[in-house]
């Protein structure tokens, strides 16, 4: 569910019409609802009400500090993968001890970071890592929280290059060898061994894979507690997929991904983090751009937009669909024809959508991508010179703009040109 409806013909985000914040932006944009996230995230919260857990926003998914400081008001922790996202969460206002450090290759600089301005915990993915958390935290006088990452070595059944949970994917250590790594770690005095982490990978439609993941990560638990491990935190990771189509998809829900959780662990009395991303952003955000020119090609037509793949991009990345729908919304009579839809950068991969039906289009109307709230903003760049786009927030009848599109002047003079030229 979400809070982009068209109400009296017009797409709205929550109670503002998307063409007004268009005029006032221009195009293209991103613009995010406070109500879906929110709903979102207590959806999550409240599918584990009865176990001790904190859902960590997987930050990745939108980055925007004024995204995080919703979540975190909310009661939201943050899972972060680098030194910049830490900084960026401790600048919106969460506290080191609701903030998680994954990613598979942490270094020296960013561990020192996160010790130094408070950690919930690391998610090791190494033993070599593991090392260089045991030292910087004796260097610092710290003793660092940590959990192993493990890979369950389970098909995920999404996008290749999005799974991580089998054994040839780069992400954590298997399973089979968690005995022995998790007496290593307990043998490093700056190292508290709190718990276990996994994550498999991301938009699982099915939660089977969670299910077998979940039923190994208990039996480690028990075994590890019976090598003498204080088991007693278990980090389930993200993944939770979302629909992408408004047709019968149908994704687990948060509800039912939190049964399997009490289903498969509950009995351990372990705390509980799960790291949500895609489901509490993805379908709070979207993409509104401006058709330039309706092209006819050879037996197609072509509707050009004014944003392209540097802006989003999904479809050119991972095959991924989103749904385009016009900001006015179509009468009933008319007839959708078939367009190609496509940015203005000089590749072929610069295409949204091939032969997407749609109500006719005009030069100079707005369209909107939706589900484009996770991986969208975050993953743009400027490619061709395109400045990135602005975030736009709305809650209820307001709207305010969180990132502003930089001007060509700033984007110019970040390049320095050496003396010798
Ligand atoms: N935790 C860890 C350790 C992760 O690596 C990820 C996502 C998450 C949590 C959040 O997963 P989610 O709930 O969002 O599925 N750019 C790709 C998705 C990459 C996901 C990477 N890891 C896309 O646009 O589909």
């Amino acid at each position: 569910m979400d809070h982009f409806l068209y109400r009296d013909g017009h797409l709205h985000a929550e109670n503002v019409p998307v063409a007004e914040i268009a005029a006032a932006v221009g195009t293209p944009f991103y613009v995010y609802s406070t109500a879906t996230l929110l709903r979102h995230f207590t959806l999550f919260d409240e599918a584990l009400t009865d176990v001790d857990h904190l859902v960590c926003y997987a930050m990745k998914a939108a980055s925007n500090q004024a995204i995080l400081r919703t979540l975190a008001q909310a009661g939201a922790g943050m899972d972060v993968v680098s030194q910049g996202e830490y900084l960026r969460a401790k600048a919106a206002g969460v506290p080191g001890e609701r903030i998680v450090f994954s990613g598979v290759g942490k270094t020296e600089e960013e561990i020192r970071t996160a010790l130094s301005g408070g950690i919930r915990q690391f998610n090791v993915e190494s033993e070599p890592e593991m090392e260089v958390i045991n030292r910087v935290a004796l260097e610092l006088g710290k003793v660092a929280p940590i959990t192993v990452r493990v890979n369950p070595d389970v098909d995920a059944k999404t996008h290749a290059k999005i799974a991580t949970g089998k054994s040839e994917n780069k992400f954590g250590i298997p399973i089979a060898r968690a005995s022995a790594v998790y007496a290593h770690a307990a043998s490093l005095p700056g190292l508290d061994v709190i718990g276990i982490d996994v994550h498999i990978g991301s938009q699982l439609t099915e939660l089977e894979p969670f299910r077998l993941a979940y039923e190994k990560v208990a039996e480690l638990t028990e075994q590890l507690r019976g090598e003498g491990h204080d088991i007693r935190r278990l980090d389930l990771g993200g993944g939770l997929g979302i629909p992408y189509t408004r047709s019968n998809e149908a994704p687990p829900l948060p509800v039912e991904y939190g049964q399997l959780i009490k289903d498969t662990l509950g009995h351990l009395g372990c705390e509980i983090e799960i790291e949500p991303g895609r489901l509490i952003a993805g379908n709070a955000g979207l993409m509104v751009s401006k058709v330039i020119y309706v092209k006819s090609g050879e037996g197609r037509n072509f509707l050009i937009l004014d944003g392209a793949m540097n802006d989003l991009i999904r479809p050119a990345m991972y095959e991924a669909h989103h749904d385009i729908v016009p900001i006015v919304e179509p009468a009933p009579a008319l007839e959708a024809r078939p367009y190609d839809i496509v940015g203005p950068v000089c590749e072929t991969g610069d295409t949204f959508a091939q032969q997407r039906d749609m109500p006719p289009v005009a030069s100079g109307d707005l369209i909107a991508f939706r589900s484009a709230g996770a991986y969208g903003a975050v993953m743009a760049s400027e490619y061709n010179t395109r400045p990135l786009i602005p975030e736009v927030l709305v809650h209820g009848d307001q709207f305010a703009v969180i990132r502003a599109r930089p001007s060509f002047d700033e984007i110019i003079n970040r390049d320095t040109i050496p003396e010798w030229l």
